[in-house]
């Protein structure tokens, strides 16, 4: 019953508003301080984007075998994630890899602890984020762009404070791009994955914490916009603030 009304829940939002289920771009390795841990190892990648809950699964099903890998992770490490369109990897001969340009949108992580990092269950977990990148006015750029620039690659830090534990690294893309393309109605491509992380080290600050579903409403103003018309002069990413020590 819990499953089906979180289902219901994100489904609504997403028939509020338009919805798409292609192949956009999959976060599918992770690097620590520099380090790579390997291709797909230690996230759920699922076979294509689509409907996600809240770390794929259910009726976006994971690619399998799923990683049973769990990621070491000091706390406050910088880690990046990497995009790219498909599950092969890197491929310059794709105009659409890391992702297709016109995907204009924010990139977003978040941490929720998990008694164990790989066991299937996610639901009730509490999330709390710690990075994001919006939209920047000076020079009208988006998350997306600066994703595009870097080959897919998003770099960020884990809080240093936060308690040592199991955790899922939730990060995010939420792509605004299509209102133009289908008048009236607004039009997203969400793609996220979660990947398994073992946060070592850290502090004992407990972040506040939002629920997946539930932090986003389709009336946020980050996510009921026109990207195109007028002009964007201020963007407000969804979700709550960035947590910081
Ligand atoms: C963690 O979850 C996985 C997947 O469900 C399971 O195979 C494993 O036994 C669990 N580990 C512990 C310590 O409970
Ligand atoms: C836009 O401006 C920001 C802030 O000055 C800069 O970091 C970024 O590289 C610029 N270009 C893009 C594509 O984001
Ligand atoms: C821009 O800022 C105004 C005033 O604070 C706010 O009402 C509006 O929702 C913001 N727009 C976006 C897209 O965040």
């Amino acid at each position: 019953m819990a499953r089906k009304l979180t289902l219901a829940t994100d489904l609504l939002l997403f028939s509020i508003s338009g919805f798409t289920a292609f192949a956009h771009t999959i976060f599918q390795e992770l690097y620590v301080n520099g380090v790579d841990q390997g291709h797909l190892t230690g996230i759920r990648v699922p076979d294509y984007d689509g409907v996600h809950l809240i770390c794929n699964g259910g009726i976006n099903p994971y690619h399998q075998p799923i990683s049973q890998a769990i990621i070491p992770v000091p706390a406050g490490a910088q880690v990046t994630a990497e995009w790219h369109h498909t599950l092969a990897g890197a491929d310059p001969t794709d105009p659409a890899d890391p992702i297709d340009s016109s995907h204009k949108g924010p990139v977003i992580s978040y941490l929720a602890a998990i008694p164990n990092a790989t066991q299937t269950d996610v639901t009730g977990l509490k999330w709390f984020k710690i990075w994001e990148d919006g939209y920047i006015a000076s020079n009208q750029t988006w998350g997306v762009d600066r994703l595009i620039a870097n080959k897919g690659k998003v770099t960020f830090n884990i809080p240093s404070c936060i308690p040592a534990g199991q955790y899922l690294l939730r990060h995010e893309i939420i792509a605004l791009h299509a209102a133009t393309s289908y008048p009236g109605a607004q039009f997203y491509v969400w793609t996220m994955e979660c990947a398994q992380l073992q946060i070592t080290g850290g502090g004992s600050t407990e972040p506040s914490t939002v629920n997946f579903p539930g932090a986003y409403a389709g009336t946020d103003p980050g996510i009921t916009i026109n990207i195109y018309y007028p002009l964007v002069t201020n963007y407000t990413v969804p979700g709550p603030d960035v947590f910081t020590c």
